[in-house]
């Protein structure tokens, strides 16, 4: 996995400025008022900081972003970086700025001379988040040195508990955007499993259900889709129980880990990008990592459904009927439509065994969203407003977009069937809501179910505030803070 940066918080020692070598960062609020780390650093570059806080340049600069001075005078440092932040920022400022940070920070160590600034672990916490690349499959440069971070900061042993939490949600991010970014030849559905299994070790249960369990239990639906790829299907549940004795949150990724569009193949333009779409299914073992890793005191199943799209000689037919573990008969009208035929099946199969509390799920399910919301917001669909409020707030929180879209029978319709009980496409008007709808067939009357299509946000062309361009690990914080606000018990967490 892509190790986060290696972030410490260090003592207050204002004779060690001087000689920091990489980078040396201050935070500096709008009207120029330094602290005692700040004014070292001032006296030494001779009033540098001062002169350019009282700049128009100063007086432009946006809130969160920094100016950056090379090679100052009177410090061995390569560069003094001065951020512009208020006392009073808002945690999600403060993470902006740790993010700018990430941005100019190099390959070398950076220093952020924090002092009593409130939000420190904020500034931690947007660098950390920002500080990613994937260079698994890049030559490697072995001169160069591993980047890290120090804060000094008056309250070393306090911050590096206030972050400790934020320090397994990145882990958690990481662990989302490595499974995504991996090429479909890296990453099929056997080296999926095996990450996931490997999740063993931090106390999940981890099951790997095979082909011919999957075909025991009916789901035919899933295993249609995998028939013409030489990766057999899998379904992988991984189990957290850190909470008392009641029914778990649910958790369901479509992990579909290349998508052809069978034989309703693809276009050639920009199929590369279907290499993503296991975004749900990375999603979703990237916050049972999270979890696991800080002990949240709650009980979540995590399952998803590995399948590989192709087409072959015996891959599923245009026209072919084919039927879910439920019950229910599906018309395959369009093989590309594949992702919903995959979580038909393991949307059942959590409600069979695991009786949960609430259902969510998520899924790079339609282009049509992207047609709608573009790349900011994740569409929202659901079964239950208040469900669907609580996790819009724990996304407005953690500045993630998210956008609820409606449901309701009209759009039902048109998934009616002549030979099926339904056909797995209503048509292009309205997709990603069609899609939804079928995916609300096989939610039990009654179970709380939120439907997150994630093709927009999962990964991105262009750098987000947060990532670099590619896998984002977009939901991975918002499901956390859902958790947290609305799931965990009071007590101790029981490991395992
Ligand atoms: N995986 C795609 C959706 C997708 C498209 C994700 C673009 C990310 C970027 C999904 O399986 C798919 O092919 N959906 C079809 C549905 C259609 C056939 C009803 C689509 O969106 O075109
Ligand atoms: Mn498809
Ligand atoms: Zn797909």
């Amino acid at each position: 996995m892509t190790a986060p940066l290696d972030i410490r918080f260090i003592d207050m020692d204002i004779e060690a400025i001087a000689a920091m070598e990489g980078r040396v960062a201050v935070l500096l609020p709008p009207d120029g008022k330094m602290d005692k780390l700040a004014r070292r650093a001032n006296r030494l570059t001779r009033g540098t900081i001062e002169r350019l806080s009282q700049s128009p340049r100063w007086e432009k600069l946006e809130e969160g972003k920094l100016v950056e001075i090379a090679m100052p005078g009177g410090m061995e440092a390569d560069a003094l970086l001065v951020v512009k932040l208020d006392r009073r920022a808002t945690p999600a400022l403060a993470r902006k700025a740790g993010a700018t940070l990430a941005g100019a920070m190099g390959t070398g160590a950076l220093h952020v001379l924090a002092a009593s600034f409130a939000k420190a672990g904020d500034v931690s916490y947007g660098l950390a988040l920002r500080a990613y690349t994937f260079d698994a499959h890049k030559k490697k440069d072995d001169e160069a040195p591993a980047g890290k971070a120090t804060f000094m900061v008056a309250k070393p042993e306090a911050l590096a508990a206030e972050t400790a939490d934020m320090a397994a949600v990145v882990e958690g991010v990481f662990f989302t955007r490595d499974l995504i970014n991996e090429p479909s030849n890296v990453l099929g559905t056997e080296d999926f499993a095996a990450r996931l299994a490997a999740m063993g070790e931090l106390g999940l249960e981890v099951e790997i259900l095979e082909e011919d369990e999957l075909e025991k239990l009916g789901m035919r639906t899933l295993l249609a889709v995998g028939m013409a790829s030489d990766m057999p299907s899998k379904v992988v549940v991984m189990r957290w129980n850190g909470g008392g004795d009641e029914a778990p949150l649910a958790l369901v990724g479509k992990g579909v880990t290349f998508d052809t569009g069978g034989i309703s193949l693809k276009p050639a333009g920009g199929m590369e990008d279907m290499t993503m779409d296991m975004g749900g299914a990375g999603t979703v073992a990237g916050v049972m990592r999270a979890i696991a890793l800080r002990g949240a005191k709650a009980n979540v199943v995590g399952l998803v459904g590995l399948v590989e799209n192709m087409p072959g000689g015996n891959a599923q037919r245009p026209g072919d009927v084919v039927k879910s573990m439920k019950g229910d008969t599906v018309e395959v009208i369009n093989t590309d439509a594949e992702g919903r035929l995959v979580l038909a099946d393991v949307l059942w199969y959590a409600q069979d065994r695991f009786a949960p509390s609430a259902i969510i799920d998520l899924a790079t399910l339609t282009g049509a969203i992207i047609i709608a919301l573009g790349h900011e917001h994740a569409g929202v669909f659901s079964n239950d407003d208040d469900f669907a409020s609580r996790l819009l707030k724990a996304a407005r929180d953690e500045g993630e977009g998210a956008w609820q879209l409606p449901m309701g029978p009209a759009y039902d319709k048109k998934l009616k069937s002549r030979v099926a009980d339904m056909k797995n496409v209503g048509g292009r008007d309205g997709g990603s809501i069609t899609a939804a709808q079928f995916l609300q067939r096989f939610v039990k009357d009654g179970t709380p179910w939120i439907h997150l299509d994630i093709a927009g946000t999962a990964s991105t062309k262009s750098a987000t505030d947060f990532a670099p361009a590619g896998a984002t690990g977009w939901g991975v914080r918002t499901l956390d803070r859902l958790i947290r606000d609305e799931y965990e018990v009071a007590g101790d967490a029981d490991e395992g």
